[in-house]
């Protein structure tokens, strides 16, 4: 989960990191007392989850509250590459003499920690790291040891810090992984980390990521969720403990396990050209245990999505074998009542396939389609639902 920059300062605050004052603001109104309450010289930032946010305008000095409810008329309502600013956060205005780069993430690819830092930050670090790599430092961190006084300081060093400051960086870096740590994230960056007129460091801005897997430790964490801007469907399934994606097609797609969903998507839009050029509709993985319940929960999102014309239920029987899955399809059904409302097209394979046709062939629902195998189903999904 990505965190607004008002939220990772809150979580750097709480760590011991240095930070200015913030406060958010939903309206020019707002924005203008809290420009106000902060006093001096305040920054109105666009909050949205993606990069690039000054250069798109989304960041501007005020020097009055007036300023700043001005700033703020300007920026809420704004779109920044697709995001929608629904708050801004007035932030403290700092006086800035240098602008530094730091982070700390998961390096999937080589199975460890890693943290970059440049005594060259600010708006152009992208730009750097592909122009000038070797400007950007690159440390890996042993995930048993982290960051300590002394990795920090080597951090700092090979960031280019002058002697005189690698000290004051390193304490900084260890209060950064204290935060990557100690809240399960997989990235914390701060661009620009600051040094003031008066040399103290400052973290002006802030990104922090949050490791989902692990949130069954953080019960805190949940209301950092951005619910306004969830998808309602996901939500709920969510909410039902189901792995549902929305996506923009037709055809409603539940699969058993992830691979199986994720083919059964490609083999759709491939059926799909012919049809209209009809899509899927979502990925939804049931699992292991098609209960009638769970059955039932998938279906009642599926069909909650008014895009859908038609439902593709592909499962290959294992250790939940057909016949379980097809009483769960007619269960589930019965369930749903005339909620369930549009055709459906199954699919069963696998372990019991026989007694679970039968099932099916028996209920003779007369919204349920029997396929007889992935490719034939998905045809006859796409051309349903381009009727
Ligand atoms: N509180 C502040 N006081 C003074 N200047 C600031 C303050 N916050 C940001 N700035 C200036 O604005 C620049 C851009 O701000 P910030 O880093 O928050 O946004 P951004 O980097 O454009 O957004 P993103 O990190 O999402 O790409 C900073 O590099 C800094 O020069
Ligand atoms: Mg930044």
């Amino acid at each position: 989960m990505d965190l607004f920059e008002y939220q990772a300062r809150d979580l750097f605050e709480a760590h011991g990191v240095p930070v200015l004052a913030g406060i958010v603001a939903h309206t020019p109104e707002e924005a203008k007392a809290a420009a106000e309450k902060i006093g001096g010289v305040t920054v109105v930032k666009a909050q949205v989850k993606v990069g690039g946010r000054g250069k798109a305008g989304g960041v501007k000095v005020a020097k009055t509250p007036d300023e700043a409810f001005e700033h703020a008329q300007k920026i809420l309502g704004m779109d920044i590459k697709g995001h929608t600013v629904k708050k801004v956060m007035i932030a403290q205005g700092a006086d800035i003499a240098e602008e530094y780069y730091f982070s700390v993430l998961l390096d999937r690819a080589n199975r460890n920690y890693l943290a970059m830092c440049s005594v060259e930050g600010g708006m152009e670090i992208e730009q750097l790291a592909v122009e000038r790599p070797e400007a950007l430092a690159k440390v890996p961190v042993d995930p048993a040891t982290g960051i300590d006084a002394a990795k920090g300081a080597e951090i700092a060093e090979a960031a280019g810090f002058a002697p005189e400051l690698r000290e004051k960086v390193a304490d900084v870096i260890v209060k950064l992984w204290d935060v990557f740590k100690g809240e399960d994230a997989t990235l914390v960056e701060v661009n620009p980390l600051v040094k003031t007129g008066s040399g103290d460091l400052i973290a002006l801005d802030g990104k922090v990521s949050l490791d989902e897997n692990a949130s069954f430790r953080h019960k805190e964490h949940e209301e950092l969720a951005d619910k306004e801007s969830e998808d309602p469907l996901e939500a709920k399934a969510k909410a039902l403990d189901l792995n549902y994606v929305k996506l923009d097609g037709e055809v409603g797609i539940i699969g058993n396990g992830a691979g199986l969903v994720m083919s059964t998507l490609d083999v759709v839009a491939y059926a799909g050209e012919k049809h209209g050029n009809v899509k899927p509709a979502n990925f939804l993985d049931i699992g292991g245990g098609a209960s009638a319940e769970v059955m039932a929960n998938g279906l009642s999102i599926i069909l909650g999505d008014e895009q859908v014309k038609s439902v593709f239920v592909n499962v290959f029987g294992g250790i939940t074998a057909c016949d379980a899955v097809a009483n769960g399809i007619v269960g589930a059904l019965s369930k749903l009542g005339d909620s369930a409302n549009k055709p459906l097209v199954v699919r069963l394979d696998g372990n019991n396939v026989d007694e679970g046709r039968r099932i099916l062939h028996e209920a003779n629902h007369p919204l349920v389609t029997l396929a007889e195998n992935m490719d034939q189903g998905a045809d006859k999904a796409a051309e349903l639902a381009a009727k």
